[in-house]
């Protein structure tokens, strides 16, 4: 009898581990589905399979296009926009091809289609994931009203150096707050289903570390640890398949020596078989083929043979797998087995985008581009990304009875640079910048004077700061527009210098000189050094790349019509050589004690010991710029005490945390309260504060409210030395507060 059972198990598990990884994890698949992919990978060829998998970019000649695609070498094309051709191809893979697989149209909808929404790293400073929702639903909107029906975003790739211009592209530097985000941003491509005709396929990106490339130079090597991933990297790309994301994209980068294109650990053990994906796994632009520059495959049938075993279901671009693939199989060095669970994911992906029903975008529709809504969604979402950095006596909101304004800078004016990095099909002839929405807004009352200086952000040697200077005579407030235009964040754009471009910074202190109140409004792919510069200027407003929308935003805060409310999404170093630099990092022997001797107090001949021996570099002493989630208002608000539910709790309880918040200023206003907690002592070491919750909290003049935060304990849980995912118990610290460093804590226990 025992040898019985023993022979079934043993039978059963042979069977089990020979059928598709992904349904078993799956259980809600749909069946009717399942069965119709089955029966198309029945009859499709290898070398169809093998075109299922290939992505290629759209090229003019449209014949040749439709040549492959008559003989099923394609199953997705990027970068075809044009409603027509893509018909017109369409119609070539439905009713010629013979199999009439429709074809999936895939393009980087990044941060709005052709309403351009603030940059991701923009609506990260939001800690507003519903803006971000909407904003992505807009861009859905438009974009599938052309016939795409595929995005390559959200962009959660955890960033924490800002010298990767990429940074732009994503949520900032905290994984729960990139989490968050990125969930709500595919929710609004998706929808509740992909079968919406308005729903874009998101493919959350890249998978995996990209955003700790060493020295913040794009596409550079990364060394992170298993427990690093699973505890910081990891963590928005497990959220983002739990929300149902369609697709993912593996990340250009090796980490420790393994391109995440290449990597079965990443995309097999973990993403199929600990999380259950069942979409599909697309390489990024030609990645699969750059392993042979990684060194990690000798030529193009090696790459495709390790892209394909590792688990990477479409090649974009580089066409190894269909030029390769047929012989691989032949000799066996793919299985068939996972091309095939290749093709079913993607074939899957395509079911449920109701391509087969329909695969044709309707020519006729009403245009969608640009509708007042969409913009009116782009411009909340710009405003709620602003920064207020400083307000010296109150400096803004500018006051109602100036009669004179000068407007300088090479960004107050600048359609392109305003829209940032990753906008193919923003068009900059409908951004409105801020002098426009200035003069609109401000009409013959006030006199607006614009002398810009600078023509963009790069120029040096420039006559125009004298004029400028000259024209701040006649003005009672002084707006200035600096930052970086558009080409110097987004993909490859890395700078070594984070300092204002050009002669920016000799602007700001020129135009500090005069005496007259100079407001500084910074648009930027990424935190930028501005210590000095904020020194000298009265205000300071943080708008990241804004958008579309950017001025008519702008104006409303400068002139007091909104209040700003953003928070800063990552830290910002004071000079670059503090980077990396972010508020969670991990507890060290030697922690900061408060006190920094710093180069200019060193006594001559100082004794090797007699500074402290903490953790602080000389020059530019322990504390960043500006903290992780700082950011002022026009009001003040008042944290009253926290309470919790209970100080001792049990892994498995829910507690609540509540405080009074309430605004104390003249002005409605709204704050983000951020709820952020400390496990003291663990089997490895822990972050010093982990971000846990966020809310934003509108008040009028006066208002108390009462809020109240959930949180499950188990949410407290990481990836410990045995490499389990628990909950630690022992002692915890936690904080209610404006931002990252401020607040006073509390502590509470979790006992087993
Ligand atoms: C980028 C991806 C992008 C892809 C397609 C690559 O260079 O890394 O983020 O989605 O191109 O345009």
């Amino acid at each position: 009898m025992k040898k019985k059972i023993a022979y079934w198990m043993i039978a059963l598990g042979v069977l089990f581990s020979a059928c598709d990884e992904t349904q078993k994890q799956d259980a809600g698949v749909d069946r009717e589905t399942e069965k119709k992919i089955e029966a198309l990978i029945k009859k499709m060829t290898i070398e169809e399979k093998l075109g299922q998998m290939n992505q290629i970019s759209a090229w003019s000649n449209i014949e040749e296009m439709s040549g492959m695609i008559k003989e099923g070498q394609v199953g997705s094309i990027l970068n075809e926009v044009e409603p027509k051709r893509i018909n017109a191809l369409q119609k070539v893979a439905v009713e010629e091809s013979r199999l009439g697989i429709p074809i999936l149209i895939a393009r980087d909808v990044i941060h709005g289609y052709r309403t351009i929404f603030p940059i991701p790293l923009g609506q990260g400073a939001t800690f507003n994931p519903a803006l971000a929702k909407a904003g992505a639903r807009v861009a859905a909107i438009e974009a599938t009203s052309h016939g795409i029906r595929w995005t390559f975003a959200p962009m959660i790739d955890v960033a924490r150096d800002p010298r990767w211009g990429r940074i732009a592209e994503g949520y900032g530097e905290d994984p729960y707050l990139t989490s968050v985000m990125g969930v709500a941003t595919i929710e609004g491509f998706q929808t509740d289903s992909l079968g919406n005709p308005t729903a874009l396929a998101a493919c959350p990106k890249h998978f995996v570390g990209y955003g700790a490339a060493e020295g913040g130079r794009d596409y550079n090597s990364t060394g992170l640890s298993e427990r690093t991933l699973r505890n910081i990297y990891f963590p928005p790309f497990e959220a983002a398949v739990k929300a149902g994301a369609a697709t993912i994209m593996t990340s250009f980068n090796d980490n420790d020596g393994i391109p995440s294109t290449g990597n079965s650990f990443i995309l097999r053990d973990v993403l199929r078989r600990e999380w259950g994906f069942d979409g599909i796994v697309v390489s990024d632009w030609a990645s699969v083929t750059e392993m042979i520059n990684h060194g990690f495959a000798a030529d193009a049938a090696e790459a495709a043979m390790k892209a394909i075993s590792a688990g990477v279901d479409m090649e974009m671009v580089s066409a190894s797998f269909i030029t390769n693939g047929p012989q691989l199989a032949k000799e066996y060095k793919v299985k068939e087995h996972d091309i095939n669970n290749a093709v079913r994911c993607i074939l899957r992906i395509k079911f449920r985008l109701g391509l087969f029903d329909n695969p044709y975008v309707n020519e006729m529709q009403p245009d969608v581009l640009y509708a007042p809504s969409h913009l009116a969604e782009a411009k909340e979402a710009a405003t709620q990304s602003v920064i207020l950095l400083k307000n010296d006596n109150n400096t803004l909101p500018v006051k109602k009875d100036v009669k004179t304004i000068l407007v300088t800078g090479p960004m107050a004016d600048a359609p392109f640079d305003q829209l940032g990095t990753w906008v193919f099909d923003g068009d900059k002839n409908h951004s409105i910048t801020p002098l426009q929405a200035l003069r609109q807004m401000l009409g013959s009352d006030v006199q607006v004077i614009h002398e810009p200086a600078l023509t963009y952000s790069r120029e040096l040697n420039t006559p125009g700061i004298a004029k400028a200077v000259a024209a701040a005579q006649r003005a009672d407030v002084i707006l200035a527009f600096v930052g970086e235009e558009a080409i110097l964040s987004g993909e490859a754009h890395c700078l070594a210098n984070l300092n204002l471009q050009g002669d920016q910074s000799q602007l700001i202190k020129a135009l500090a000189k005069t005496g007259k109140p100079v407001v500084t409004t910074v648009m930027a792919g990424r935190p930028l050094c501005i210590g000095e510069e904020v020194e000298v200027s009265s205000a300071v407003l943080y708008a990241f790349h804004p958008g579309t929308m950017g001025g008519p935003a702008l104006a409303d805060l400068i002139m007091g019509v909104a209040n700003p409310s953003g928070k800063t999404p990552v830290t910002f170093p004071k000079v670059v050589g503090q980077v990396p630099i972010f508020y969670a990092h991990h507890s060290t022997g030697r922690p900061f004690n408060g006190t920094e001797t710093l180069i200019h107090d060193i006594p001559a001949e100082a004794g090797q010991t007699s500074l402290g021996c903490t953790c602080y570099y000389l020059d530019a002493g322990f504390h960043p710029l500006f903290p992780f989630g700082y950011g002022l208002s026009y009001t003040t608000f008042e944290y009253g005490a926290v309470q919790l539910s209970a100080t001792q709790v049990k892994k498995d309880d829910t507690m609540t945390i509540e405080f009074d918040l309430t605004n104390t200023g003249s002005v409605v206003g709204t704050e983000v309260v951020q709820l952020y907690v400390q496990d003291i002592v663990g089997s490895v070491t822990r972050p010093v504060k982990e971000l846990k919750r966020f809310e934003r909290i509108t008040l009028q003049p006066g208002e108390k409210q009462r809020v109240k935060f959930t949180l499950p304990i188990e949410e407290l849980a990481f990836w410990n030395i045995d490499m389990k995912k628990v909950v630690e118990p022992g002692d915890f610290k936690l904080w209610v507060a404006k931002d990252s460093q401020s607040g006073e804590a509390v502590n509470f226990k979790v006992v087993e």
